[in-house]
C-alpha cells in the first residue's frame, strides 16, 4: 500500500466507534502533559493526533490559544463537537502528522498524547512537530512503554491485521533511545518520565467489550473481519485482559499521596504539632513525602514503585483568611481550637498567619505551592 493510500485507511480506521471512553481513560496522561510542557495563558498551543482533543482541553484550561489536528475526520469532528460543549474556542484542523499544513516556528508548543507515535515514519514526525515549534520552545509526547500493557493488548490486534503486523509499532516512541535518535539535531534538551494511566474494568469480559466499542482500531476489526475470525482475536484479547487484570484490578495497585518534608503544609502543620498536649508527635505525617522511607516500607510488598512530585496549589484572600479557612475546615485546627486554652490557641494562630504573611509577603492576597509526592506502587506476586 502506498503512504497516501495507507493513510486514508488510517483516517478510515480512527473514525470509527466512540472514543468518548478511551478518550476519558487517557485524558489524565493530556493533562500530566501539557503540565509538564508548563503551558500558559496567551501561549499558541498545536495538539497533534489530537483526537477528541484532550490535550487541546488542557491546554485551552490554562487559556492558550489552541488549534488541534488529527488525520481522522470523524475525530476531528468529534473534537470539534467535544471543545464546543466544554466552552473551548480551538480550531479544528483534518492533518497528517507526517505532513503538518503550518508555518514554520508557529507555536509555542506542539504536543501529542498517544497520537503522533501512531504515524509510520518517525523521522517525518519528529521533523515535523519541530518546524513548527518556535525554536527554543516545546515539544511534549507520550508513547506507551514497550513491554507494557497497552501494547500487549494491541499486539493481538497487530497479528490479525490484514496484510500482516505493521512495520512500525506505537512503542518504538517508548524507547528513549529511539527518541534521543529521532530528535537528534532538532532538540537541546530531553526530558523523560515513565508514567502510566489506570485501566480498570469490571472484568476482562467488560474491558474487551468497552474497547470494542470505544477503540476505534477495535471497532473497524469487528466492521470488516469475517466474524469467525474476529471472534478467534477478541478471545486472545479477553485472555490478555485476564492476565492484566489480576494486576491492574483496584485492589491490586496501591496509590498514596503525602506532602513532602519541607512543603508549605508541612511548615504550616509543624505549627500545630510544636503546640500538641504532650509534646510534638513522633511520627510525621511528611516521612512518607520521602521517597527512600517509601522504598523501606514498600520492600517486599511491591514490584514497582512510581513517583512524582506534584503540588496542589493553596490561595487565600490574605493570610488572615486563610487561616480562618483552616481553623473551620481543618479537623484537627478545629480541635486545637475546641480544647486549648484561649490564650495559647490565640498565640498558635498568630504564628500561623505570621507563616502565612510570610508566603503572601504581605497582608494581601496570595497563590502558593503546597508540595507532595505521590506514588504508586504494583503489589507483588
Ligand atoms: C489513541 S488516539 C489519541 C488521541 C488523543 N491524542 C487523546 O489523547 O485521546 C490516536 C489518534 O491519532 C490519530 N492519528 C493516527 N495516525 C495519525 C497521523 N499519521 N497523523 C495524525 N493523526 C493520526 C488518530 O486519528 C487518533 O485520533
Amino acid at each position: 500500500m502506498n503512504p497516501e493510500e495507507a493513510a486514508k485507511q488510517t483516517a478510515k480506521i480512527w473514525s470509527t466507534g466512540d472514543y468518548a471512553d478511551l478518550s476519558e481513560r487517557l485524558r489524565p496522561a493530556a493533562q500530566a502533559l501539557a503540565d509538564a510542557c508548563a503551558v500558559g495563558a496567551g501561549q499558541e498551543v498545536l495538539d497533534v493526533a489530537a483526537g477528541d482533543g484532550n490535550f487541546a482541553v488542557a491546554c485551552a484550561a490554562e487559556g492558550c490559544a489552541v488549534v488541534a489536528s488529527d488525520l481522522a475526520p470523524g475525530m476531528v469532528e468529534r473534537g470539534r463537537v467535544r471543545t464546543e460543549a466544554e466552552g473551548y474556542d480551538v480550531e479544528w484542523v483534518e492533518a497528517n502528522a507526517q505532513e503538518l499544513p503550518f508555518d514554520d516556528d508557529r507555536f509555542e508548543c506542539v504536543g501529542s498524547v498517544f497520537g503522533a507515535m501512531i504515524a509510520p515514519e518517525p523521522e517525518l514526525v519528529a521533523r515535523e512537530l519541530f518546524r513548527v515549534v518556535r525554536p527554543g520552545n516545546t515539544v511534549g509526547m507520550t508513547a506507551w512503554s514497550p513491554g507494557g500493557r497497552a501494547p500487549e493488548m494491541f499486539d493481538v490486534g497487530r497479528r490479525y491485521a490484514p496484510g500482516g503486523p505493521p512495520e512500525h509499532t506505537p512503542d518504538r516512541w517508548g524507547d528513549e533511545d529511539n527518541v534521543r535518535r529521532w530528535f537528534d539535531g532538532l532538540a537541546n534538551s530531553i526530558e523523560f518520565e515513565r508514567r502510566s494511566v489506570v485501566w480498570a474494568g469490571d472484568s476482562p469480559e467488560q474491558f474487551v467489550a468497552m474497547m470494542e466499542q470505544s477503540a476505534p482500531p477495535q471497532a473497524a476489526a469487528k466492521a470488516s473481519m469475517p466474524p469467525e475470525t474476529y471472534a478467534q482475536m477478541r478471545a486472545e484479547m479477553v485472555e490478555v485482559a485476564r492476565e492484566l487484570f489480576r494486576v491492574v484490578r483496584p485492589g491490586n495497585t496501591v496509590g498514596m499521596t503525602a506532602w513532602k518534608p519541607g512543603s508549605r503544609a508541612v511548615e504550616m502543620f509543624d505549627i500545630a504539632r510544636r503546640y500538641a498536649p504532650g509534646g510534638p508527635p513522633e511520627h510525621t505525617p511528611d516521612r512518607w513525602g520521602d521517597e527512600d522511607n517509601v522504598r523501606g516500607w514498600f520492600d517486599g510488598l511491591a514490584n514497582s514503585i512510581e513517583f512524582e512530585h506534584r503540588s496542589v496549589v493553596w490561595t487565600g484572600d490574605s493570610p488572615e483568611q486563610f487561616v480562618a479557612v483552616m481553623e473551620q475546615s481543618a479537623p484537627p485546627q478545629a480541635a486545637a481550637k475546641a480544647a486549648m486554652p484561649a490564650d495559647t490557641y490565640a498565640q498558635m494562630r498568630a504564628e500561623m498567619v505570621e507563616l502565612a504573611r510570610g508566603w503572601a509577603g504581605g497582608d494581601g492576597p496570595f497563590e502558593v505551592d503546597a508540595e507532595y509526592l505521590q506514588f504508586v506502587a504494583r503489589r507483588r506476586g
